[in-house]
C-alpha cells in the first residue's frame, strides 16, 4: 500500500547568517546551500529512510510498503530543474504523478535566511507555477487511490484539497486523510481540518488564533475538527501537544533539544514525518507518549544537523 504526499516543491537557497539583517543593511553570509525543499517532500525524504529501515530490522515479518508518492506541481518533465528533483529523491520516493507544467523551466523558489543568533529562519518564497487544479489531482486520485492506505495533504490551496478530500472520503472510505495546517491566515484551512483523521497545527497558525499554547490550540480545535481522530500542534523550543480525541486524551511531548542548533528549516516537515511512520506503522504498539516521542527526537536530530539526510 502506498502513502500519497500532495504538496508544493521548493528549491531552497539558504544564506547562514550571523544575525537577521535590518532593512537596507549590508551584511556577509558565513555559508550558502541550495537543496531541493517544500513540506511535503521533506517529509518524503525522512519518511522514506525510516520506512526503509524499519523493513530492514524487522526483515520479511514487515510486509511491502510501496514508495512513498509524492504529488506536486513541477516544471516540464523534460526540464533540468525536474531531473534534478527527482534524482534529490531515492528509490523510496515516487514522482510519476506529479503535475509537470509543460513551457515551464523554473521550479518554484525559497530565499531563507538562517540567522545564527536566535536559529530563526526568514523564508521568501517565489513560484511561477500554476496551483494544482481540481482536475489535476482527481487524475493522480484516480491513478493511485487504488493502492494508497493514506493521503497526507500541505494545507495550500485550500478548495482544490477539500475537493480532493472529501473525493476521496465518498470513494475510497478506508483511506485515512491528513492534512497539515501551517500558515497563519490563509483562508479555508479549518474547513480542511475539518475533513482530516489527523491534523497537524504549527505554532504560527495558532498563535494567529491567538492561541497561547499547543495544548489550547489541539482541545479547542477538537470542537470542530469533526472527523478527527488525533491533532498534534508542535511548538518549537516547547515540543508538541497530541489530541487523542477517541480516548480523550491530551498529551505533552518534550522537545529534544540537540547540543547545538545547526539547521531548523523542516524541523516541522520532520516532526510530520515521523508521527505519520507512527501511525501507519505503530498505530497499536505504541502509546500516544511514545509516538510523540519518536517524532520529537526525530525533529530534535533533524535540527542538529545540515538537511535530511541520513536520519532514517
Ligand atoms: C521548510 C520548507 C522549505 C520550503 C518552504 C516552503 O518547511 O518546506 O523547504 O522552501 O518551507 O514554504
Amino acid at each position: 500500500m502506498a502513502l500519497v504526499m500532495v504538496g508544493a516543491c521548493y528549491i531552497d537557497t539558504i544564506l547562514t547568517t550571523p544575525y537577521y539583517p535590518g532593512e537596507d543593511d549590508k551584511l556577509r553570509a558565513s555559508s550558502l546551500h541550495k537543496r531541493r525543499g517544500g513540506n511535503c517532500p521533506n517529509s518524503a525524504e525522512v519518511l522514506a529512510q525510516i520506512l526503509a529501515e524499519d523493513k530492514s530490522s524487522t526483515g520479511c515479518k514487515t510486509p511491502a510498503w510501496d514508495p512513498i508518492e509524492l504529488v506536486s506541481v513541477l516544471p516540464a518533465r523534460s526540464s533540468t530543474a525536474s531531473r534534478e528533483i527527482i534524482a534529490s529523491f531515492g528509490q523510496g520516493v515516487s514522482l510519476d504523478h506529479c503535475v509537470y507544467r509543460e513551457g515551464h523551466s523554473e521550479p518554484a523558489s525559497s530565499y531563507i535566511i538562517k540567522s545564527q543568533a536566535n536559529s530563526s529562519r526568514t523564508i521568501v518564497n517565489y513560484n511561477e507555477l500554476e496551483e494544482m487544479e481540481c482536475q489535476d489531482i482527481r487524475l493522480a486520485i484516480d491513478a493511485l487511490a487504488g493502492r494508497a492506505a493514506w493521503f497526507h495533504f500541505e494545507g495550500r490551496n485550500p478548495p482544490v484539497a477539500c475537493f480532493a478530500m472529501q473525493t476521496i472520503r465518498k470513494e475510497y472510505p478506508h483511506i485515512k486523510l491528513s492534512v497539515e495546517i501551517e500558515k497563519p491566515g490563509r483562508e479555508g484551512l479549518p474547513q480542511l481540518a475539518g475533513e482530516a483523521d489527523v491534523v497537524f497545527f504549527s505554532k504560527s497558525w495558532a498563535q494567529d488564533q491567538k492561541y497561547v499554547s499547543a495544548e489550547e490550540c489541539v482541545r479547542e480545535q477538537a470542537k470542530t475538527a469533526s472527523k478527527a481522530r488525533y491533532l498534534f500542534c508542535t511548538w518549537g523550543q516547547d515540543g508538541a501537544v497530541g489530541n487523542d480525541i477517541a480516548r480523550s486524551q491530551i498529551i505533552h511531548g518534550q522537545a529534544f533539544q540537540p547540543e547545538k542548533v545547526v539547521d531548523t528549516i523542516g524541523a516541522g516537515d520532520t516532526f510530520i514525518a515521523g508521527m505519520l511512520f507512527a501511525l501507519m506503522r505503530r498505530e497499536e504498539q505504541w502509546i500516544l507518549a511514545r509516538k510523540l516521542d519518536f517524532a520529537n527526537r526525530l525533529a530534535g536530530l533533524k535540527v542538529a544537523q545540515e538537511g535530511f539526510a541520513g536520519l532514517g
